[in-house]
């Protein structure tokens, strides 16, 4: 009985190994390479994660509210926020899409020139939309109710919606602790609150505990077993992200991003020269932006968080440049980068390993990056790396509009 034990477990972990979503003939290789891993690629692979709650963001007193962000909800699906009737939020971060909205350019055409990013996980971020032109999910919100191209309402526009909605002016004081008001003085005040409250929203979009995450963690705990089950051709390509293809220089931590600006001479959308300046006219943008965090709008103009906008400099090398994008839950959202140019992770995979077509950016048209000249197996497995960081959606109760009945 005692010799036969052994052997019975063996063939228990062989059967479990096969009923899980590692094909049976993966399953033993994994195991190999997990064993042959060595300090240092054990090092980088914890750098990217866990991923955990986000930091505080002292400008928006109402960023962890319940209530805000329960108007914040109701505000996002809202399409009298558009000047058409047609539109929300969610017609560009659409919850089917994980929070993206599968064009490469947004609809109504013109809207924008730049890509709808997935807004998954970008409470993450410390300067949102590809240029960085806003230094909070607050301010962020705020350009698109703005913008006539987008939505349009406008500040005055959407405190007046929350003024004569009886169902919004009740949750807008359930909020706030005062009644919006839309006079002339007033207004701007309730349509940044308003703003506040989305952002409360949008903090709660979280996307975590992927295969990549499970496997990260069973690593972290030293549990080899568990950390087999990962597919093997994804850790083979996750060793290739963090290794030879230095793809974590720029996509780095548990973000999948390190929140900072590169070019990586992608052709623009139709061809010809570069002509979006990005992060070169970003730092502009936001510095001459009223809503930024040590402006008068932000509940905290002091705090380290705020002041750090007065510290960046502009400098002719960010010219082109856009924010790293996060790559969790990447598979989930294409098309790819800031106009939409990459169909698919083949083809994102395909221009890293040529850089075909790859443009000169900044003024003095400096060479990032070198093809990589991957082999089709490798971007084979650095694909289904990829495909590991689909995260766990947010709840239910979060991916939708509120009911209409109180
Ligand atoms: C017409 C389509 C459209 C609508 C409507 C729209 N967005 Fe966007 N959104 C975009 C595009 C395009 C970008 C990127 C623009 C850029 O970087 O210049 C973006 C960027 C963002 C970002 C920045 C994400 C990041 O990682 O930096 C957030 C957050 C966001 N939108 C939230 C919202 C909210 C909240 C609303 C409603 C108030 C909204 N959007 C309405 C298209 C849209
Ligand atoms: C020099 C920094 C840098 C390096 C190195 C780098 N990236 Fe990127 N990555 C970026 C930037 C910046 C973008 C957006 C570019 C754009 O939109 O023009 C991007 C875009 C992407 C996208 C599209 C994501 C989206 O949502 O649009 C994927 C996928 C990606 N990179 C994967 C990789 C992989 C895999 C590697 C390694 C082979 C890698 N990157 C190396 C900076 C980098």
């Amino acid at each position: 009985m005692t010799l036969a034990l052994p052997f019975l477990f063996a063939a228990l972990a062989a059967q479990v190994a096969g009923a899980g979503d590692v094909a049976p003939k993966a399953a033993e290789p994994a195991r190999r390479l997990v064993d042959q891993l060595d300090a240092t690629q054990v090092q980088r692979i914890l750098r990217h994660g866990p991923l955990e709650p986000a930091p505080p963001d002292p400008t928006n007193r109402v960023a962890t509210s319940d209530a805000a962000a329960h108007l914040g909800q109701r505000l996002f699906y809202d399409t009298r926020l558009s000047l058409d009737g047609n539109h929300s939020c969610t017609s560009c971060h659409m919850t089917s899409r994980a929070f993206a909205d599968g064009l490469d350019l947004p609809v109504p055409a013109g809207a924008s020139e730049r890509h709808s990013p997935t807004i998954l996980n970008a409470v993450y971020q410390r300067w949102f939309f590809w240029d960085g032109r806003a230094d909070s999910l607050w301010s962020q919100a705020l350009q698109p109710i703005e913008n006539p191209r987008e939505l349009g309402i406008g500040r005055a526009g959407l405190a007046r919606l929350l003024v004569e909605d009886t169902r919004l002016a009740a949750e807008y004081r359930a909020a706030f602790d005062e009644a919006p008001s839309a006079a002339p003085e007033d207004s701007d005040r309730t349509a940044v609150n308003a703003a506040k409250a989305i952002a409360a929203y949008e903090a709660r979009l979280v996307s975590a505990d992927s295969a990549f995450d499970r496997f990260a963690a069973a690593l972290r705990a030293g549990d080899l077993d568990a950390a087999a089950r990962y597919p093997e051709d994804a850790l083979r390509g996750l060793l290739l992200f963090t290794g030879r293809a230095n793809c974590r220089s720029c996509h780095a931590g548990p973000l999948f991003s390190d929140g900072e600006f590169h070019t990586i001479g992608m052709p623009p959308k139709g061809g010809g020269k570069l002509r979006d300046s990005g992060r070169f006219r970003g730092i502009e943008l936001l510095r001459a932006d009223p809503f930024r965090g040590s402006g008068p709008w932000s509940d905290a103009p002091d705090s380290e968080r705020a002041r750090e906008v007065e510290s960046l400099v502009q400098s002719p090398e960010q010219w082109g440049q856009v924010r790293t994008p996060s790559l969790r839950n990447v598979a989930r959202t294409a098309p790819y980068m800031s106009q939409g140019q990459m169909a698919s992770l083949r083809d994102v995979l395909h221009y890293y390993s040529t850089l075909d077509g790859a443009v000169a950016a900044g003024h003095h048209g400096e060479q990032v990056l070198k093809p990589l000249a991957l082999s089709d197996g490798e971007r084979a497995d650095l694909e289904a790396f990829l495909r590991t960081l689909d995260g766990v959606d947010p709840p239910a109760a979060l991916m939708k509009p509120l009911p209409k009945a109180r």
